[in-house]
């Protein structure tokens, strides 16, 4: 269901409390290290400027625990809000609270005010009624932006929109592109549609995997995620980084490799095409500078695997050669060191050539680092700004935190 977007709504000397996620990197001396979120936010945030909102927005950072914490502000987000809109941004010392009132009470048409962290109250992660009704208290219109956190359903995106009448809760131009590439990509995609799978973590992918496998026409599988299945297979991997077994919830542990050999069956009972890397290059060391070699099928003891070998990148290119539609989350191999970047690379090439022809739409915070790090970031049709929110979403989850706004 098309949900209503915030140019559909009179925000003209209305308080339009905007839900974004600026949760973004920062470094020793607390400046964004990479403000895509925050300019991926900017299409929303103007158009409620030019509207004559009096613009209040809020959004977590990090995972801080026990109130506030200066290396968990919000305020160097400000500050860089304030140079990209070329603009004063004023900053809040707290989300919520008299002060906070009296801040957004002196708002003037098209002023901007960014709110300190929300995760320093712990009602946010609760989703505390009366922590929800504060922050209520300081809009007309409530927007959410906040793709990236559209998993939670926390206060700010699931409390706040609850307390608000209908006909005031709409969703940003962000999380209408997010629904768009991704939901078109998974929903209805031009075929030949082929998802590629990669990254560490086998257990964030299961779902996704079980989900894709119902839907693509070919999924390839690369990165340290092959491995597992290398090892399920029974294939050596070396000293290769393998997820083995993750704890559950409950405390108990789950093994990741029993999983990927189910995973494998589904695989061979679905009768689709799907790829996992036929060769490898091994290193001694996990280190830059360390001696390497392209070993196949298995890696040899004593090695370890950092990225896919060159047959496994032609095999790899030649099956996104003729791809419409392509869901690419996780590199192929540990491409922030020169000598392991040549497999993701070499797909990330490609897929700036198929995007050309079709649809390519990359998800997952370190697969975007990749295609910026190549240059290619303006060649992709669509990068999520979400990284375990694209995940679920590619698993087939509702996002109840969108569901319960306006429909268009
Ligand atoms: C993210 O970076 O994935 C989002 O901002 C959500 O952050 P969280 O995983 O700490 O809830």
């Amino acid at each position: 269901m098309a949900k209503k977007t915030l140019d559909e709504l009179p925000m003209k000397g209305k308080r339009v409390l905007v839900r974004v996620d600026f949760n973004v990197p920062l470094d020793d001396s607390l400046n964004v290290t990479d403000d895509r979120r925050i300019r991926m936010a900017l299409p929303t945030i103007r158009c409620a400027i030019d509207a004559g909102a009096r613009v209040i927005l809020m959004s977590h950072l990090g995972r801080p625990k026990g109130g506030p914490d200066p290396q968990f502000s919000l305020k160097p987000t400000a500050a860089r809000l304030a140079e990209l809109l070329e603009r004063d941004v004023t900053f809040a010392p707290d989300c919520v609270g008299p002060e906070v009132e009296k801040l957004v009470t002196a708002l003037t048409n098209g002023e901007v005010l960014v709110l300190e962290n929300l995760r320093f109250h712990e009602g946010e992660e609760k989703n505390d009624p009366a922590f929800a009704a504060s922050l209520r208290r300081l809009a007309d219109i409530y927007v959410n932006d906040a793709f990236g956190t559209a998993h939670r359903k926390h206060a700010s995106t699931y409390g706040v929109p609850a307390l608000m009448p209908q006909g005031t809760r709409v969703i940003g131009f962000l999380i209408e592109k997010e629904l768009k590439f991704l939901g078109e990509a998974l929903n209805n995609p031009v075929r030949p549609f082929v998802a590629v799978l990669c990254g560490v973590k086998v257990s964030d992918k299961i779902a996704v995997i079980e989900n894709l496998l119902a839907k693509v026409d070919r999924l390839l599988i690369g990165g340290a995620m092959a491995y597992v299945f290398m090892v399920a297979r029974g294939q050596k991997v070396g000293k290769s980084k393998v997820e083995r077994e993750v704890e559950k919830k409950d405390g108990t542990r789950k093994d990741i490799i029993a999983v990927a050999r189910k995973l494998l069956e589904r695989i061979e009972a679905s009768k689709k095409e799907v790829l996992f890397p036929v060769d490898h290059v091994a290193a001694k060391a996990f280190a830059a500078d360390t001696e390497t070699e392209v070993q196949d099928p298995d890696i040899k003891d004593g090695w370890i695997g950092l990225d896919i070998g060159p047959e496994t990148t032609e095999l790899f290119r030649e099956k996104l050669a003729d791809a419409k539609t392509v869901v690419w989350n996780g590199p192929m191999g540990v491409f922030e060191m020169v000598a392991f970047a040549d497999g993701s690379r070499a797909i990330c090439e490609t897929l700036a050539h198929v995007a050309r022809q079709g649809t390519v739409v990359v998800g997952g915070g370190d697969t975007a680092a990749a295609v910026e790090k190549f240059g290619l970031a303006e060649q992709m049709t669509h990068i999520s700004t979400g990284g375990g929110a694209s995940l679920e979403f590619l698993e087939g989850k509702p996002f109840e935190t969108i569901e319960i706004l306006d429909d268009a």
